[in-house]
């Protein structure tokens, strides 16, 4: 029988053996690729001292190939609880050192522990991916673990916020867990998200590709928009995790937190008032436009290597969280195509369902033309941002900096779509195309017929430019509530979002709705 010594001390052995997972060799070949091991990522992650572990003894229950002669205790997945700005956070993080961090029924089981727990009192959930996949030797019940995250990722959606952070391997089936989550940071060079890896392409068709350029960070964040955000190395992405994290509610119920902000709310800018090129054609930066009005100019941009001609991003006014959706004139005029929409509106949806107003801005030619685009769907992709708008519940607060034009006019938060408080900048032009065409389909015969067609197609678009292109129509009629000078923008957003701060509109009660996908 042992002594109660022997029992403290055989703990102690046991929790020195844990946190060394698949031994000190492996943790050195982790470190000699440039990747840090799951513990040390949660050291970042985390307050210093905050981590509460779970299930450190778990083992795998399978004695298939060997496997019983290779037990480690915690089975490849550090799990447990955290804070993050003293904030409660559930996290795992999967542990490359043992089997690769293949993923067995047991380690599954420790996933879906925290999972369960974050819903039960409303807690983030974090999770580190590292791994190789199904552990082989488990066969079927490995793909049953898979299905169990899966099927809580889901759950949870929408209920609780759900990052994902890339650090190694994730392919297969794998890829979806956190492809259901609300945020993907990736890391640069070391994390790569495939379903079918290079070897698996050639054989089925027949391209050569590495696994970099197949879906590695640059890939995803600039070419298929699965990922959100790219990180030089790993710290930066652990660091950009905490960042976005701080402009998310802990739940559906919550609301952001509020920080306070010593940047004055009735600040103004005089350099906005000189932002809009007098020639309408010519493009400006979205970019410098937010950064003058938001608090300090901090702006997190989500996914900003992809679909550019939408700029998607947190920024705080007058210290509480804000969703901003603005065009970017400065790339395909700013014109809304297939990315540009489905980037739009799921950002749209992730701001909504946690309680994010959403600012607006607007300068947009219309839906991008094309065979291209018709072919793709713009259709069906369009018409998920303007469910999106519809559907949001969120203040929802539109500033229309240039143009409003068509289709996109009505898309882009507008009055009719549930736009609570709608402004226009005296450039604004609020119409169903730009001048020049409506000119040309208008007066076509009056051009044709005039001696001098030139001159007389310069009168008319002058005519035309005076009478519609400005925002007093719609202002005429309360489609804006306002027209504001540019420089006393920030102050007007700030009072219209404190004067819908305690906004509440539930839609009829349904199922869910049949959002085109
Ligand atoms: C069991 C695995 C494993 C796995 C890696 N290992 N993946 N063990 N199941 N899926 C083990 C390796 O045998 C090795 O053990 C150790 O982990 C490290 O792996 P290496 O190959 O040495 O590392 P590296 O060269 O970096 O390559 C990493 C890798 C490669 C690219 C991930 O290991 C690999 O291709 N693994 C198989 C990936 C795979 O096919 N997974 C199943 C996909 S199907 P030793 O002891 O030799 O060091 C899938 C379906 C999910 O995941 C479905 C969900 C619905």
């Amino acid at each position: 029988m042992p002594t109660n010594q022997e029992r403290v001390t055989r703990l102690a052995n046991m929790r020195a053996e844990s946190l060394l997972g698949g031994g000190q060799a492996r943790i050195d070949q982790q470190h000699a690729r440039g990747k840090l091991t799951a513990r040390e990522r949660l050291d970042l992650l985390l307050d210093p001292g905050s981590f509460v572990e779970l299930d450190a003894f778990v083992t795998h229950r399978s004695s298939d190939f060997g496997l019983d002669e290779q037990r480690v205790l915690g089975d490849g997945v550090v799990t447990g609880h955290g804070k993050i700005d003293d904030r409660l956070v559930f996290v795992f993080s999967q542990d490359f050192t043992v089997f690769g961090g293949s993923l067995s029924e047991a380690y599954a089981e420790k996933i879906v522990k925290v999972m369960d727990l974050a819903m039960r009192v409303g807690a983030p959930i974090l999770g580190l991916n590292d791994s190789g996949g199904a552990r082989i030797q488990e066969g079927v019940a490995s793909l049953g673990g898979y299905a169990d995250i899966f099927y809580r990722n889901t759950r949870a959606s929408g209920v609780v916020p759900q990052l994902s952070v890339v650090m190694g391997p994730c392919a297969g089936g794998a890829v979806y867990s956190p492809a259901i989550t609300d945020f993907t940071v990736m890391v640069e060079g070391t994390s790569y998200m495939f379903v079918t890896g290079p070897n698996v392409v050639k054989a089925v068709t027949h391209e050569d590709v590495d696994a970099e350029r197949l879906g590695g960070a640059t890939t995803h964040t600039t070419r298929s928009g699965v990922a959100h955000l790219a990180a030089r190395d790993e710290a930066e992405a652990l660091a950009l995790t905490r960042r976005i994290l701080g402009y998310l509610p802990q739940n559906n119920l919550g609301e952001p937190p509020r920080r306070e902000s010593s940047d004055p709310h009735d600040r103004m800018d005089a350099e906005l008032d000189d932002v809009i090129p007098d020639d309408p054609s010519r493009p400006y930066d979205m970019r410098d436009v937010l950064t003058r009005i938001v608090d300090h100019g901090d702006v997190l941009e989500i996914q900003p290597g992809w679909a550019q001609n939408i700029i998607i991003a947190f920024a705080r006014l007058a210290g509480r969280t804000v969703g901003i959706v603005a065009q970017q004139p400065a790339v395909l005029a700013g014109a809304l195509d297939i990315d540009a929409s489905t980037k739009a509106a799921r950002f749209v949806r992730t701001c909504d369902c946690f309680n994010i107003p959403i600012v607006t801005f607007v300068d947009v030619p219309g839906f991008l033309p094309g065979v291209g685009q018709e072919d793709g769907g713009i259709i069906r992709h369009g018409a998920k941002l303007l469910f999106a708008y519809c559907e949001a519940t969120v203040p929802k607060v539109t500033v229309i900096t240039r143009k409003a034009y068509g289709g996109a006019y009505d898309v882009m938060s507008s009055k009719h779509v549930g736009g609570d408080m709608n402004f226009a900048w005296p450039t604004a032009e609020i119409a169903v195309m730009g001048v020049e065409g409506a000119v040309n389909i208008i007066f076509r015969d009056r051009i044709a017929a005039a001696k001098d067609a030139a001159a007389e197609r310069a009168t008319l678009v002058a005519e035309y430019e005076t009478q519609f292109a400005n925002p007093y129509v719609a202002a005429a009629r309360g489609y804006v509530d306002d027209v504001i000078l540019p420089h006393e923008t920030r102050p007007r957003l700030i009072s219209a979002l404190e004067m819908l701060a305690d906004k509440r509109v539930e839609n009829p009660p349904k199922k869910h709705g049949n959002i085109p996908l």
